[in-house]
């Protein structure tokens, strides 16, 4: 049999980069571990712990269940989308104006921007990205032909977007701003204020404002806006706000993916439309399980951010002193690497391959070299991204012991 295919291949999938944590993974996979020196990964943004066995055990229970084996409406099971809106008003204070109607849930979080993206924007259009950006985000659009414009963000701005940067690239053919908060990859975490001044650009510019908060949880401050909150009797959020939600973060299950878009029923009327297509209906045993439990898994999740938030303290004070932070917050860390003239995935090439830490260089997260139509204001090659959330203290201090042995060991010249 040839090796060549006999048909071409879409434009949209030859234009769009690799899954890249697949690449980390290939440098780890050369490195040879011991027991004195296993593998140290905190690069996939991975749960360290399973969910509460009370979970577990429902999980197990409802997908032996006859419901589970049959579909659900396009949009999810009613008692899970009102556990929800339910469970919001915790998050977000008790005036939170979402109801179930406001709800469809998605096979994870990633389905959820691919619909809401479908449901807004043609081949021709452009979404405005903070970077360094999330790469699916930009893998969804670029797939789907819509330009994804980077709008630059700053180390001496701890990574968070300017609203008046981000006015100057709305262009008439701007269909939406996406954010991420708390953000992957760097960890910055959006002021109150500074969301309810993006929701004013997006509502002056007649655009929709997607905001991410896949690790809202992990934000001890609670709540971490009040946008659903109303202001007045003529301004709602569902004018412009779209929101998305994982659940694989927060309950610590990323393999039964199920996620969320809370947004105007207006809108929702043709994203559950896109998810007819694509999905049929969200995996049922885990919203058939959860949906009775969602508010006695509060403590759990509360704990678990406590527990991680510790542990950022604990990374930040053992990194040797030339890695610099520049912004923490949810399950990532963005650090600055100490060796001159090189770039991050160089750095995370060995130190995979070396020293046994995988990380994700943010590399990754940006435009590549040379394609970059913004102004590169930030340097950006030199960051790496740590998700904290994986590995539990003992590991974060010998990841910190091993970025201290590079220094020598790669021989490299380093920053003073
Ligand atoms: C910002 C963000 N959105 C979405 C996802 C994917 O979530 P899900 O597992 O629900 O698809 C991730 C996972 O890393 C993420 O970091």
């Amino acid at each position: 049999m040839g090796s060549k295919l006999g048909f071409k291949l879409s434009r949209g999938v030859l234009n769009t980069m690799s899954p890249p944590i697949s690449t980390a993974y290939k440098w780890a996979s050369l490195y040879r571990p011991n027991p004195g020196r296993p593998l140290l990964d905190m690069s996939q943004g991975i749960p360290g712990v399973l969910p509460p066995v009370t979970l577990q055990t429902a999980v197990g229970k409802a997908a032996s269940s006859p419901e589970s084996f049959g579909y659900c409406s396009p949009d999810g099971e009613p008692a899970m989308k009102r556990a929800l809106a339910e469970e919001m008003k915790v998050c977000y204070g008790p005036n939170t104006d979402v109801t179930a109607d406001d709800i469809s849930l998605t096979a994870g979080c990633n389905l959820a921007f691919v619909a809401t993206i479908m449901s807004l924007a043609d081949a021709g259009d452009e979404v405005i990205l903070p970077v360094p950006w999330y790469f699916n985000h930009q893998m969804d659009l670029t797939l789907l032909g819509i330009k994804p414009v980077p709008l630059q963000t700053l180390p001496e701005d701890g990574f968070t977007p300017s609203v008046e940067r981000c006015c100057s690239l709305i262009t008439s053919k701007t269909r939406a701003i996406a954010l991420v908060t708390p953000n992957n990859p760097t960890g910055a975490i959006y002021s109150p204020s500074l969301l309810a001044a993006f929701t004013d650009l997006a509502r002056k510019h007649n655009i929709a404002l997607i905001i991410d908060e896949t690790y809202r949880d992990f934000i001890l401050t609670v709540p971490p806006h009040s946008l659903f909150t109303p202001s007045s009797p003529l301004c709602s959020w569902r004018s412009n706000i779209i929101h998305l939600f994982s659940f694989s973060k927060s309950y610590c299950l990323p393999g039964h993916r199920l996620g969320a878009i809370i947004a105007s029923p207006l809108v929702l009327k043709k994203v559950n439309t896109v998810l007819d297509c694509i999905q049929i209906c969200p995996p049922r045993p885990l919203q058939l399980a959860l949906s009775s439990l969602l508010p006695t898994i509060r403590p759990f999740i509360h704990e678990t951010a406590i527990a991680i938030r510790n542990r950022h303290a604990l990374f930040r004070d053992s990194l040797p002193p030339r890695w610099k932070v520049g912004a923490q917050g949810g399950y990532f860390a963005f650090v600055r690497h100490p060796f001159i003239g090189i770039s991050s995935l160089e750095v995370s090439k060995r130190l995979a391959m070396e020293i046994g830490v995988i990380t994700l260089p943010s590399t990754f997260f940006c435009e590549e070299e040379g394609q970059a139509e913004a102004e590169i204001v930030w340097d950006q090659g030199r960051w790496i991204r740590f998700s904290v959330a994986n590995v539990d203290d003992e590991k974060v201090k010998k990841v910190c012991e091993r970025l201290g042995e590079s220094e020598t060991a790669f021989g490299w010249v380093l920053e003073d």
